[in-house]
């Protein structure tokens, strides 16, 4: 997960990295209160999920706080790489000497971290790592050591700081470090980290991806997440604890296991080329047990997604059996009642298949049909949902 630029501010400001004062605004109205508050000169910063803000006009610098409302008014609707701007931060204006460049993240190739920290931040680091590369120093960073003073000191040294300001930046990247570690983050990045003409290093502008694998650490990042943005079927399923990714496609995917549900993803789309090209429109694994509940709810979030046409249920009965499974069906049926109004094709085998058939026979709900393979199922959903 990503956070805003105002949410890694404050996280950096309760570790003690310095940074300035910064007070989120969702209307010009709030933009010129906060511009009030602050006195001076102040910098209104678009919140959006991406980089190179400044370049597409969300990053504005005003004098008095009528000029910060006015510059809102530009910056509120903007869309910057696909994110329109709904919300800004109003920043206190640093005064700037240098600017330089830091961050930590998660080195996966090498199963490690790296620290790429530059003399020379502000540009785009993208841009400096192909343009000028020696600029850019990459040091590793040793998990078990992390990024003590000493660390910080050749870090600093290898990105050319100058010796005067090397103590300076190096207990900043300390307390970066603890940033990223405290927050089990997988990046945290600060561009530009700068010298103000008082001499003091600061923070203008952070970036920090949080590992969600982690989240049973942090109670506290529940309330990072973005709501506003979050997919409503995704959040839905999340909220009752289902494995669910939303796609573009036409057929509804369950199945129980990650690598049965994925093969079935690619089965559905071979088979959705014979059918005018329909797809998937979801993964969704239901795991082991699969009882009513878990495959009601499970129904009821693929139903609820209007591109869905018809449903597959792709089910590998092992420790799970195929008749708890076909029970589950017919108690998700019954439960969802009239909401149940596309077709379902039930593919059953492995353990028990016969009694499960024999429950689903029985029960002869006319949404469902019954396919004998895989390769079968997913033709005949694939047919239902070209229809
Ligand atoms: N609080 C601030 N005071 C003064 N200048 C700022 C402030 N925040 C940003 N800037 C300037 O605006 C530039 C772009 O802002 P930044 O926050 O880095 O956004 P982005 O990286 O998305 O373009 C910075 O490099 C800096 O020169
Ligand atoms: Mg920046």
């Amino acid at each position: 997960m990503d956070l805003f630029e105002y949410q890694a501010r404050d996280l950096f400001e309760s570790y003690g990295v310095p940074v300035l004062a910064g007070i989120v605004a969702d209307t010009p109205a709030e933009v010129r209160a906060a511009a009030e508050k602050l006195g001076g000169t102040v910098v209104v910063k678009a919140q959006v999920k991406a980089g190179g803000r400044g370049k597409a006009g969300g990053v504005k610098v005003a004098h008095n706080p009528d000029d910060a409302a006015a510059a809102s008014e530009t910056i509120f609707g903007l869309d910057i790489k696909g994110h329109t701007v709904k919300r800004v931060m109003v920043a206190a204006g640093a005064r700037i000497a240098e600017e330089y460049y830091f961050s930590v993240l998660l080195d996966r190739a090498n199963r490690s971290y790296l620290s790429l920290s530059s003399f020379e931040g502000g540009m785009e680091i993208e841009e400096l790592a192909v343009e000028r590369p020696e600029a850019l120093a990459r040091i590793e960073v040793d998990p078990l050591v992390g990024i003590d003073l000493a660390k910080a000191t050749e870090i600093a040294i290898a990105a050319k700081f100058p010796a005067e300001i090397v103590p300076k930046v190096a207990p900043v990247f300390v307390k970066l470090y603890e940033v990223y570690t405290g927050e089990d983050a997988t990046l945290v990045e600060v561009n530009p980290l700068v010298l103000t003409e008082e001499g003091d290093i600061v923070a203008l502008d952070g970036k920090v991806s949080i590992d969600e694998n982690a989240e049973f650490r942090h109670p506290n990042h529940a309330a990072l997440v973005d709501t506003d943005s979050e997919d409503p079927l995704e959040a839905k399923a999340k909220a009752l604890g289902l494995n669910y990714v939303k796609l573009d496609g036409e057929v509804g995917v369950i199945g129980n296991g990650a690598g049965l549900v994925m093969s079935t993803l690619d089965v559905v789309s071979y088979a959705g080329e014979n059918f005018g090209g329909v797809k998937p429109a979801n993964f969704l694994d239901i795991g082991g047990g699969a009882s009513a509940e878990v495959m009601a709810n499970g129904l009821d979030v693929i139903l609820g997604d209007p591109q869905v046409k018809s449903v597959f249920v792709n089910v590998f009965g092992g420790i799970t059996s195929c008749d708890a499974v076909a029970n589950g069906i017919v108690g998700a049926l019954k439960k969802l009642g009239d909401a149940a109004s596309k077709p379902l094709v039930v593919r059953l085998d492995g353990n028990k298949v016969e009694e499960g058939r024999a429950i689903l026979a029985e029960y002869a709900h006319p949404l469902v049909s019954l396919a004998d393979t895989m390769d079968d199922g997913a033709a005949k959903a694939a047919e239902l949902a070209s229809k």
